[in-house]
């Protein structure tokens, strides 16, 4: 018995081995991105989800059709629902992205994504992760700000790699053990590097911090921070600094430092646990927006999931909307819309900051998600 689970096990990761390593060879061949400023027609693709997505969805939904009412009118910027990334559909058909959904998704350039549940256990897997994976969204990006105390992060997550590439494919000696793997490769760590490197440089940024547990995890984040250093070589004006995750979740939460920070660059769970972090610096899980960006595809969305709590206790309609506003601001930014973009952004920072006539808590004692939207759409 034991040397057959053995056995299974050997083969299961041979052909894990092989997979990736296939994948890495395709990687290394990366397309070039696309140029949204010469676009002709661009597919903005909007997936409710659940929970709590619709309801904060809407409230985009409305913000969009208002900013981009002159392109939608002369057609060059198309909005298309896309439906069935609902937990019943997707439960239904025993797929974490129905494959219809997939298809229509596929078909648009970009896509604004409600939050989608996850049931724990199970087969199902997150629809997110299959969608970054899907989609090849390789770089998960997280900007948080606090003005007033001089935070301005941004987050260059690895998004397609790491502990999420194979977890939902582990290996299990049932009653004795398990085990999960890690992936890093080469080119997709090069690829995630270069575009916080860029980003630092297009935006005028001092410093990246590479940021792993490079002293334990030492094949998958040393071969990390080894290839992030190279790629730092080419960015000679951007000071390179290395740190450990346990001591950079701490850096966060010391007022002392933690302003001296810009741009981070991680591997993929570090960047999934110390972006919620940052998000709680802020004001909360659902203030922070996101974006998924590949060479081909983008995915827009929340940093935080359906909330279904919220739900049950008929919360629903005081979600706060700002998450999945500030992914919008995002997207606008990457089909270069960068006027719209900021249009967005000042109207929330009147609705957030200066203003706040009307002011959302995510409970009952403040605004209702739809009141936060009417106010908006008025500064908009
Ligand atoms: C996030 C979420 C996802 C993740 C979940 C929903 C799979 O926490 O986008 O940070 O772990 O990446
Ligand atoms: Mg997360």
């Amino acid at each position: 018995m034991r040397e057959d689970q053995i056995a299974a096990a050997k083969e299961q990761f041979e052909s894990l081995l092989r997979e990736q390593l296939l994948r890495q060879e395709r990687l290394a061949r990366c397309a070039e991105s696309r140029d949204y400023a010469a676009a002709e027609h661009i597919v903005i693709g909007l997936a409710d989800g659940d929970g709590i997505g619709p309801i904060i969805m809407l409230q985009a939904r409305r913000a969009a059709e208002k900013l981009l009412a002159e392109e939608i009118a002369s057609g060059r910027v198309e909005l298309r629902e896309i439906s069935g990334l609902t937990i019943e559909n997707r439960l239904r058909c025993a797929q974490a992205v129905p494959k219809e959904t997939l298809a229509q998704i596929k078909a648009c350039d970009v896509l604004l994504k409600g939050p989608t549940t996850t049931p724990k256990g199970g087969t199902l897997e997150s629809a997110n992760v299959t969608l970054r994976r899907e989609l090849d969204l390789y770089a998960n990006v997280r900007p948080v700000s606090v003005p007033e105390e001089g935070i301005d992060w941004i987050f260059f997550r690895e998004n397609t790699e790491g502990e999420y590439a194979l977890g939902s494919r582990g290996v299990e000696l049932p009653g004795k053990l398990s085990m999960d793997f890690k992936v890093t490769t080469d080119a997709g760590t090069r690829r995630i590097a270069r575009a916080a490197f860029e980003y630092a440089r297009a935006n005028g940024k001092r410093s990246v911090a590479i940021v792993t547990k490079a002293n334990i995890m030492k094949k998958t984040d040393g071969m990390f921070s080894r290839i992030a250093h190279e790629v730092a070589a080419d960015y000679p004006e951007i000071e390179t600094e290395d740190w450990y995750i346990d001591i950079m979740c701490a850096n966060l939460v010391n007022p002392a430092i933690r302003s001296r920070f810009q741009v981070f660059l991680l591997p993929n769970l570090y960047g999934d646990i110390i972006t919620d972090e940052a998000a709680q610096i802020q004001g909360g899980v659902g203030t922070a927006g996101s974006a998924n960006i590949g060479s081909r595809y983008a995915m827009f969305e929340a940093i935080h999931g359906s909330a279904p709590r919220k739900i049950e206790s008929g919360e629903g309609d005081y979600a706060n909307p700002a998450s999945i506003l500030k992914a919008l601001e995002m997207l606008l930014r990457h089909i270069a819309l960068p006027q719209k973009a900021d249009r967005l952004a000042e109207a929330m920072r009147v609705c957030t900051e200066t203003e706040r006539r009307v002011v959302v808590t995510g409970h009952r004692d403040g605004a209702s998600c739809r009141a936060f939207g009417d106010y908006l759409l008025e500064k908009l």
